[in-house]
């Protein structure tokens, strides 16, 4: 008995954290992002008006990324990013958000 009452109290807290804790897939800070050189500067340069969410959903390519930057400047009125800083979130967004990705294993015939 004494083991079945500590197993269900184990177990009710265990639910518990899992209630409080916040979606698996929320982005509170960098360190939520995939490791990689720029990702702190992409953090912080996304972060000021929308959720990160919104830019870790998408997969594009390089020239895709691009237009998006711009997009965000000219449309969203992003502040402009100094060309290094520019760079440098640029080929983090393409590295580890790629168009590829959005199609997971890619295509293999059915009929093999
Ligand atoms: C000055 C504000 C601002 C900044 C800074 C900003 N964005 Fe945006 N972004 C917006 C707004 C406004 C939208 C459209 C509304 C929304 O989806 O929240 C948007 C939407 C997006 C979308 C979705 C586009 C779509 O078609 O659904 C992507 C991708 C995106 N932003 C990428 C970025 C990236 C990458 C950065 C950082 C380098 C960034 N944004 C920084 C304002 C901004």
């Amino acid at each position: 008995m004494r083991f079945l009452t500590s197993t269900l109290g184990r177990c009710a807290a265990v639910a518990l954290a899992l209630a409080l804790a916040p979606p698996a897939d929320a982005i509170d800070g960098p360190e939520d992002l995939p490791e990689g050189e720029g990702r702190d500067e992409a953090f912080y340069a996304c972060i000021a008006c929308h959720s990160m969410q919104v830019v870790t959903r998408q997969g594009m390519t390089r020239g895709m990324w691009q237009d998006t930057l711009t997009l965000m400047v000219e449309r969203h009125g992003m502040m402009e990013l100094e060309p290094d800083e520019h760079e440098l979130i640029l080929s983090y967004l393409s590295e580890h958000f790629p168009a590829a990705r959005a199609t997971g294993r890619g295509w293999t015939n059915p009929f093999d």
